[in-house]
């Protein structure tokens, strides 16, 4: 049967069409409304709203459920790594072992960064947060290796260039912020594992790689790999709607995921957990804080505009930390805090009433402190995990038929016509 929504404004009856996804999600057709009725939809935050058809990422955030191309996030993050991820995203479909070999040495290929890039790094302030670099630096990209708009390749060389040299511009500002000489990437090395090596080697002390932690980076870079229509990606969409270069647009996604309320919640999550241990700021507080309505304060790393039950992705981040740092033979006082934290909250009933639970960021934070990754890179580790959600986003988006240029409405609510004063008649303006 065909379903349709009837929509009756003022007495008169108008027909809207119903569309299905393959998993039987429903959305009313509204494109031909406002020409139809004059009426538009009103929807701050698009939590309503449906912007493409998409048929990369399957969410269900009643149930918990996360899949890419079809692949539960389980299944993913426990066989896969985040090349093969990567490649599934961007295709649509699991690498050939030729495949998969032919991505790798590309991607070990195309590491190195134009020389003159790396000047770029040196005139940065000392203290510049190096989520601010990475977009300045993606942008950047575009002068030094024109894109190819090879559609025809599933995998292209700009794609591979982008997913292997943002691993190494993030790691270069890093050294550079530290003011430590730069490693460069190695190709005998994995992705992760070189990533790691890039980040961490030393003269005087050198680098020795783990498995236990080149595996964890690799699932953890799998649970980031893509989440749909978030911010970022609704950025990276926008964005490249207007045809912008793929590098301007992976650029305007870096910038978006910045702020405390998307990826940079890693990084509050932290910070708040060490005010926890070290400022004698209790658990109580944190919450009751969280919970006052006037205080701008949050519970990092909990809640989600489409999971109301316990984000996938945070279940696996926990039990990935268990075994990270009982594998080290370390303890960490913040995933103690964190755990008795998440146990106070699920069990308040402001939480409970407003189903939040926590998510991806909660532990991730936990997760990367025990690999060394100092607190201010930790979105930008969460961007080199999202970079080939939004690059499949972004594919898939140019190829779609139906797209338009982002151009949404509003409800005008100014002032209404008036005529212009000149200086000398205005008087004292109220606001001083
Ligand atoms: N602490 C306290 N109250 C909260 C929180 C929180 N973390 N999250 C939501 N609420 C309250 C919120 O105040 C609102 O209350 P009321 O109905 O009384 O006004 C209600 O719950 C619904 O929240 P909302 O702000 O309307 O939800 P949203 O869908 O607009 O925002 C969110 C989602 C993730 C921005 C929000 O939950 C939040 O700010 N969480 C903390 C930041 C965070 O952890 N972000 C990472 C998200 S996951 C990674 C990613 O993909 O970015």
């Amino acid at each position: 049967m065909i379903e349709i929504v009837k929509l009756v404004i003022n007495g008169k009856e108008h027909i809207l069409p119903v569309i299905e996804g393959s998993e039987g999600e429903k959305a009313i057709d509204i494109r031909g409304l406002r020409q139809e009725t004059g009426y538009i939809t009103f929807d701050p935050g698009f939590g309503n709203t449906g912007t493409c058809r998409s048929a990369i990422t399957y969410m269900d955030g009643e149930k918990g459920i996360l899949r890419y191309r079809g692949f539960p996030i389980e299944q993913l993050a426990e066989h896969s790594t985040f090349v093969e991820t990567a490649f599934l995203l961007i295709t649509g479909e699991l690498p050939t072992r030729k495949e998969l070999t032919r991505t790798s040495v590309y991607l070990n290929d195309f590491s190195p960064l134009h020389e003159n890039m790396k000047a770029f790094y040196q005139n940065y302030p000392p203290k510049a947060h190096p989520m601010g670099i990475l977009s300045a630096m993606v942008n950047a990209m575009r002068s030094f290796y024109p894109e190819l708009i090879d559609l025809e390749e599933e995998m292209n060389t700009t794609y591979l260039r982008l997913i292997s040299k943002i691993r190494t511009m993030a790691a270069m500002a890093y050294r550079i912020s530290q003011g430590e000489r730069v490693v460069y990437p190695r190709s005998d090395l994995c992705y992760c594992a070189n990533f790691l090596n890039m980040m961490f080697d030393n003269v005087v002390v050198p680098y020795k790689i783990d498995s236990d932690l080149v595996r964890a980076l690799n699932v953890f870079w799998i649970l980031h790999a893509d989440h749909e229509q978030n911010c970022s990606t609704t950025a990276v969409r926008v964005v490249g709607s207007g045809k912008v270069n793929i590098y301007s647009t992976i650029s305007a996604g870096i910038s978006a995921l910045w702020g405390p309320l998307h990826g940079g919640a890693n990084q509050a999550v932290v910070n708040m957990l060490e005010k926890i241990y070290s400022d004698g700021f209790t658990v109580k507080e944190c919450l009751s804080k969280a919970k006052d309505k006037n205080d701008p304060f949050r519970l990092y790393g909990f809640g989600h505009r489409v999971y109301k039950t316990y984000d996938p992705r945070a279940k696996i981040m926990k039990k990935i930390c268990d075994i990270a740092l009982s594998k080290m033979k370390r303890k960490d006082p913040l995933l103690e805090i964190a755990k008795r934290l998440e146990d106070a909250a699920l069990n308040d009933s402001y939480f409970k009433e407003k189903n939040l639970y926590p998510n991806v960021d909660f532990y991730s934070g936990i997760l990367l402190r025990a690999m060394g990754i100092p607190v201010n890179m930790f979105t930008v580790m969460f961007a080199i995990g999202r970079l080939p959600g939004w690059i499949s986003q972004w594919k898939e988006d140019v190829a779609d038929p139906e797209m338009r240029i982002s151009r949404p409405r509003q409800i005008y609510s100014g002032s209404q016509k008036r005529d212009y004063i000149p200086i000398k008649d205005r008087g004292q303006s109220v606001k001083q």
